[in-house]
């Protein structure tokens, strides 16, 4: 229970905070960015209607995008595979990998 609960914690309430942070740091360093984000909310938020909020802020989910590029809240996912699986060739003249069950990923 005490795991899970962590989990709970860093899986909804940090990684957001955290996320946020980053965001709000890399628009307050750079003042294009943030007057291009400032005129599009303020477009949209002088008729705001779900769907202009859902859809209408195209570059508010580009910056949102670009600052999870630049600080990927999970570093890494790792996977243990369960199954053999041969890996397709990257090259016609590469070498075949096969992940063994147990193999991480
Ligand atoms: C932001 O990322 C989401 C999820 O990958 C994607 O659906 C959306 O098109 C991206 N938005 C932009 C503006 O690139």
């Amino acid at each position: 229970m005490t795991a899970q609960t962590f989990i709970f914690f860093f899986g909804g309430f940090d990684s957001v905070s955290t996320a946020t942070c980053f965001l709000v740091h890399e628009v307050a360093t750079k003042p294009d960015v943030q007057n291009k984000l400032r005129e599009e909310i303020d477009h949209v938020l002088r008729q705001p209607t779900y769907e202009a909020i859902n859809n209408g802020m195209k570059y508010l989910d580009a910056v949102v995008n670009e600052s999870l590029k630049l600080y990927p809240v999970a570093g890494f996912l790792d996977r243990l595979r369960v199954k053999e699986f041969d890996l397709p060739l990257a090259t016609s003249d590469g070498e075949s990998i096969t992940l063994k069950p147990g193999d991480a990923v």
